[in-house]
């Protein structure tokens, strides 16, 4: 067994930002991330940090468009703290070596996205995520109090009711199990704090800009320990992802719309300025619905984005990574127009925590993307969530060290992960059939336009889904994709679930059977996993 003061779980901008400052204040951390260290939702961001860095930009500007994208639900006291706090945060970037793109006279470039009044998107190129991931991990390994656990996959929470301790107090975090998947040895890792940082859910879906590890493991096994989970019917598809025949979908940024490249149906006419007034730059959730309606309308597999005409040297210096992704696919984006089509993108739902990332297992914290601050409401504001996990991720170190320096039980021995008797899988074709159905039932019937009728379908093959690998699970030594799946699975559910539970259409989820507001201002909420 293996004792830290903090484990973090998660190598993206939230876990790394915030094991540099735990670490400063003078805590053991240990960081566990399932695959090798930069594969993360951080490292592929393209767009930016949102910001208020320029002499014409104000905190209410920015305020006033994350609320107005949120649609009523986002907690105002939370949205000024992060805007509010963000330019200190930004800041330590720049100084921890992240150099984002300057204009001619050496002023900051500021990017556009849509539901922005101002341009204030902070960017290096269009691989802002990169930029940012290889700093922090660099000032990561200069740490002597991190230490880096590669490809060692978390399977679940230990909890003091989980292990018959303390039965009589409050539940609380002592540590967890994961898997050494290159040894295939089951750890017992023990702290009394966990730190979640393990990103979202695009995986349950069959479409999706996000990499393989997005397969909502900090949420199913918060739940399972009891968490209370919130707002998970709000799945963020981004509107341009390159269509290709394959699953695979590569990230057009929105920051190209920003610079003047207008969405076209498959007559070649812009049609954004019937769907809304800020047309090809309207909030996310209204130009991934136009272009569902426009593509049903015509039966088409995909619409077109044009930023022809273009000088190409030009493009290809602003948006490097867009343009090489396109000449593979043999587009020139100064010439051709690129096919684009939905995806998912981002989950606005999630483990719900405070500002400070405390959520209400003591010793649970979470932040980033698997976290559901009220930042986002019902609809996250493009290149919010970088900023949002800087800023929390800074609030939540020093809200961990004060519940570390507090009286709390010591955390007793845990036992030791048990195999039993359990044998090698020789049926690995039900796990590819299952995750390939539960995608697809996701994409199909809890997409970007829902009904109850569908909903209530999906909930039906999930359970199936979810009898079978829970016998397999029980039955079968663990592996990656056997985990994951559990995992996916119960975020299906768990997305479904607060989808019926709203019987309204706001932010981005829409349901035809409630097309309405209503009046009452709700979040959506899961609590009592298994173990609760
Ligand atoms: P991630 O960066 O996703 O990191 C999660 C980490 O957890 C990974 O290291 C993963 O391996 C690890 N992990 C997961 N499960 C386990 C487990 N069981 N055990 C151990 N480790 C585990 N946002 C913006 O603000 N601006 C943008 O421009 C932008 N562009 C984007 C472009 C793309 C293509 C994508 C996919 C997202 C983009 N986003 C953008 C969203 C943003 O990148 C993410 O929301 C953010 O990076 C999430 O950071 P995170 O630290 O919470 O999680
Ligand atoms: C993009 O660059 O369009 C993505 C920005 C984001 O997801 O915030």
């Amino acid at each position: 067994m293996e004792r830290f003061d903090i484990i973090v779980v998660g190598s993206g901008i939230a876990g790394l930002s915030f094991s540099l400052k735990a670490a400063e204040r003078g805590c053991r951390v240990a960081i566990l991330t399932k695959k090798n260290q930069a594969e993360s939702n951080t490292n592929y961001a393209q767009g930016g940090i949102a910001c208020v860095f320029s002499s014409g930009d104000d905190f209410e500007l920015h305020v006033r468009d994350t609320l107005k994208a949120g649609d009523g639900l986002c907690q105002e006291s939370v949205v000024r703290c992060i805007i509010e706090e963000g330019p200190e945060r930004v800041e330590e970037l720049i100084r921890l070596g992240v150099a984002f793109s300057q204009l001619e006279d050496g002023r900051v470039s500021l990017h556009r996205e849509g539901g922005h009044s101002k341009r204030r998107i902070l960017h290096v190129q269009d691989l802002t995520g990169r930029a940012i991931e290889q700093a922090l991990l660099h000032a990561v390994a200069e740490s002597p109090q991190i230490t880096m656990f590669e490809h060692h996959l978390a399977i679940d929470l230990i909890t003091s009711h989980k292990i018959g301790r303390f039965a009589a107090e409050q539940n609380r975090v002592l540590g967890l199990y994961a898997l050494d998947v290159r040894t295939e040895e089951v750890k017992t890792y023990s702290a009394p704090v966990v730190f979640l940082a393990a990103g979202g859910v695009g995986h349950v879906y069959l479409y999706t800009t996000n990499p393989s590890i997005a397969t909502g493991d900090g949420i199913a096994m918060s739940w399972r320990a009891g968490a209370e989970i919130r707002n998970m019917e709000f799945i963020q598809f981004h509107p341009t992802a390159l269509y290709s025949k394959t699953e695979e979908r590569f990230l057009i940024s929105e920051a190209v719309r920003g610079e003047g490249a207008v969405l076209r149906n498959t007559a070649g006419e812009p049609f954004m300025q019937r769907y809304h007034p800020s047309a090809d730059l309207a909030p996310r959730d209204v130009v991934a619905r136009a272009i569902d309606a426009e593509m049903k309308r015509s039966g088409a597999t995909h619409l077109w984005l044009d930023i022809s005409g273009r000088d190409r040297d030009e493009l290809r210096e602003k948006f490097p990574s867009i343009f090489a992704a396109c000449e593979r696919q043999g587009i020139d984006i100064s010439r051709d127009r690129i096919p684009v089509v939905p995806a998912a993108h981002y989950l606005c739902g999630g483990v719900a925590a405070n500002v400070d990332a405390e959520t209400n297992l003591p010793g649970l914290y979470a932040a980033g993307e698997v976290a559901c601050t009220g930042l986002h409401g019902a609809n996250r504001l493009a290149s919010n969530s970088l900023l949002e996990a800087v800023v929390v991720a800074h609030r939540a170190a020093r809200a961990v060290t004060g519940y570390l320096s507090n009286d709390y039980p010591d955390v007793p021995a845990l036992p030791e992960w048990v195999d039993g008797d359990v044998r090698n899988s020789d049926e690995r074709v039900v796990l590819s059939h299952n995750w390939d159905e539960l995608k697809r039932t996701m994409w199909d019937y809890v997409g970007i336009v829902r009904t109850t009728k569908r909903l209530e379908r999906a909930c039906t093959r999930i359970e199936r889904l979810r009898q079978e690998i829970h016998d397999y699970y029980w039955n079968f030594k663990v592996e990656p994709t056997l985990l994951e799946l559990r995992n996916l699975i119960e975020v299906a559910a768990l997305i479904v679930e607060c989808a019926l539970q709203r019987r309204e259409s706001r932010g981005l989820h829409y349901t035809l059977d409630y097309p309405e507001k209503r009046g009452k201002l709700e979040d959506t909420r899961v609590v009592q996993g298994h173990d609760a």
